[in-house]
């Protein structure tokens, strides 16, 4: 067992243990981290993506002060071939604003024109004296130029912050400019108003905080990823999840479609019912994982789709299972020119790519995911094969991590386990959401695990529950994973994020709103255990009473720092004594920090009440041997320096 293999120094266990799973569903990317405030800026929404939205979906048109023209939506002259739609505004009469009596009729008030106005995701709240970064893309489609008025606006029409620009080219051009709210909104709409008669294209209409995540282009709301990189995960997997393969071929998420310009990015209905404007591509998730020093971990489809249904089980599936045969080798060619897009050096094609989007080092990729959840059909092996042949070929230095199907005792995921072991992947994504109690019962799952076999990255697993008991037996399933820290490398809590009335998943991480954000429990033990792991694991450190599997502990030491780390657990519903004896270590500093997570098994956070349940910190005394009294239903961290 894994306890067998423990010795007095400690047994190596995986550095990169507990990460982050991010998937664009809940409306986690666009309208969530991706801090794009405007919501269709590119008029690409279409009834694929859900069958009542079209290219004006989340605009309007506006034309105040008896002002009047048209507005349409034409595809004959776009910026790119990969966003063929725009907005085209013809202003024809601009009206005048009523003086004396006339300025009571509310019709004569305001900035007259023609225009358009978007209320981005549920309406946008701007905060008094900051700035947004607004811009558009614009060209000249009348023989003279076009004034335009660009305003933040309150419901009542109250303008907030206003600038104005001149389209004068013929050619499309982006047009920019600094607005700061005068004050606070929380239910704005962005207004553009052309001023002057003429006509003019209008395309990718965008707004965001000017004080995006370390202030980066096309950034990400500094809220929601400063918790994340709170968190200290050590790795982040992206894109999904299903949204990774999609429902077909025509719905996979081709990472090449994801880099390079916005406006020049390939948009699509998103797998979850709604749209992706891929503006949270490939180049700003490695820049992320960078920035809060998490390592990529890219999961590209094993060229088949979702269950490998072709869509099948999802309107709007395009029918196609799989990538044709005959097409493999440019897959292949797909995956390989990621590792040197990501890796290569700046004279590499595709390394050279990412220089010129602004990051001339490498990304330093060291594991590519192939396949999610995938069945076990031929058309899956024989193409899983040929990926991971040639990455492995090419690139022995990338670990590619496999697929072995959705739940523990399904077919395919045993199937897919006797696969790769004749592959000798090395490692494998399992996947499992369940029942609280399953946690508990299963916390022994790894300790029988075969060493000599693949390995194990658990890609997306969750209790089914975001109270603090669903919390507390993921607690305990995670001090297990530690302990089997030699045969499970990684591990990632599924899904992530979730916007309030946009959940298509009902248990996550991190709930949020346009402005708040509510913190799970289930949130603050991932945090508790990615911010304090290990590379060493330590057994009989912790005694507790061995009956009770509602009770779990583990022991781990940071060799970086040398501190040494205890997760207590009790899943209870009575407090318990654990006896703890730490003389297999030297210079242990006598008071340490401790954090506590505890409270009622029913207890939950909302956006109402975000604070049920929080993390409690405080300093405790520690010696060689100490006796620690674990509260009913908590989790307790104690870090201690060993210097
Ligand atoms: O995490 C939500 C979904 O669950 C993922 O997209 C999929 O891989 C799994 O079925």
């Amino acid at each position: 067992s894994a306890r067998q293999q423990t010795t007095s120094t400690g047994k190596k266990i995986s550095p990169t243990l507990f990460g982050l799973f991010f998937e664009d569903i809940n409306y986690a990317a666009d309208g969530g981290l991706y801090a794009e405030m405007i919501q269709n800026r590119s008029f690409e929404y279409s009834p694929a993506d859900r069958r009542e939205w079209h290219s004006l979906t989340s605009w309007e048109y506006i034309t105040p002060v008896f002002s009047y023209g048209s507005l349409n939506v034409e595809t004959n002259k776009p910026i790119h071939p990969n966003n063929p739609h725009y907005a085209v505004l013809t202003i024809e009469h601009v009206g005048q604003p009523g003086v004396g009596e006339n300025s009571k009729i509310p019709e004569n008030k305001g900035v007259p024109g023609v225009g358009i106005k978007n209320r981005g995701y549920d309406h946008m709240v701007v905060k008094a004296g900051e700035k947004y970064a607004f811009s558009l893309f614009a060209c000249q489609l009348s023989a003279t130029p076009v004034a335009l008025t660009v305003s933040l606006q309150d419901p009542r029409g109250k303008i907030l912050s206003e600038s104005k620009l001149t389209v004068n080219s013929k050619d499309w051009n982006k047009y920019t400019a600094t607005l700061t709210a005068s004050e606070r909104s929380d239910s704005t709409s962005l207004v553009i108003l052309g001023t002057t008669q003429g006509k003019v294209g209008i395309d990718i209409v965008s707004l965001f905080p000017e004080n995006t995540f370390k202030n980066r282009q096309n950034g990400l709301r500094a809220d929601l990823a400063q918790l994340l990189a709170d968190m200290k995960p050590a790795f982040i997997r992206f894109p999904g999840g299903c949204l990774a393969h999609g429902d077909g071929l025509g719905n996979m998420y081709r990472w090449k479609n994801t880099i390079g310009p916005i406006e020049q990015r390939v948009e699509q209905r998103n797998i979850w019912g709604y749209h992706q404007t891929a503006g949270l591509g490939y180049y700003e998730y490695f820049q992320f994982c960078e920035d809060i020093g998490a390592k990529p971990l890219p999961v590209l489809p094993a060229a088949v789709s979702c269950q490998n249904s072709g869509g099948t089980w999802r309107i709007g599936g395009t029918g196609q299972k799989a990538i044709p045969m005959d097409e493999m080798k440019d897959y292949i060619q797909e995956v390989l020119d990621l590792i040197e897009w990501a890796n290569g050096s700046v004279s590499s094609t595709w390394g050279a790519k990412r220089a010129a989007a602004g990051h001339p080092k490498p990304f330093n990729l060291e594991f590519v995911g192939i396949g999610n959840e995938d069945k076990i059909t031929p058309e899956f092996e024989e193409r899983f094969k040929l990926i991971y042949d040639a990455v492995k070929a090419k690139h022995p230095e990338i670990t590619v991590i496999g697929t072995v199907g959705p739940f523990p005792d399904g077919e395919d995921f045993t199937k897919g386990w006797k696969y790769a072991n004749n592959l000798t992947v090395p490692m494998v994504d399992e996947h499992y959401y369940q029942q609280p109690d399953w946690f508990v019962r299963n916390q022994y799952r790894y300790d029988a695990y075969d060493r000599k076999q693949s390995h194990v990255y658990l890609g997306e697993y969750a209790s089914w529950g975001n109270k603090l008991k669903n919390a507390i037996s993921e607690a305990i399933y995670m001090t297990a994973l530690e302990r089997n820290g030699d045969v499970v490398d990684m591990a990632s809590y599924a899904p992530l994020l979730a916007k309030k009335n946009h959940t298509q998943w009902k248990t996550d991480m991190i709930f949020f709103d346009n402005e708040k954000v509510c913190l799970t429990p289930n949130y603050y033990v991932q945090k508790l255990f990615t911010a304090n792991q290990g590379d060493y694991y330590y057994d009989k450190i912790v005694s507790k009473n061995s009956k009770d599997s509602t009770l779990a502990a583990s022991c781990v030491k940071d060799s970086k720092t040398g501190d040494i780390i205890l997760k207590l657990v009790n899943g209870g519903t009575a407090s318990q004594s654990m006896k703890i004896d730490l003389s297999a270590f030297k210079k242990l500093a006598s008071q340490a920090e401790q954090v506590v997570i505890a409270g009622s098994a029913e207890a939950e956070n909302t956006l109402e009440n975000p604070q049920a349940i929080a993390p409690v910190q405080s300093k405790i005394k520690v010696s060689k041997s100490f006796q620690y009294n674990a509260p009913a239903m908590s989790l307790t961290v104690i870090r201690i320096k060993t210097q």
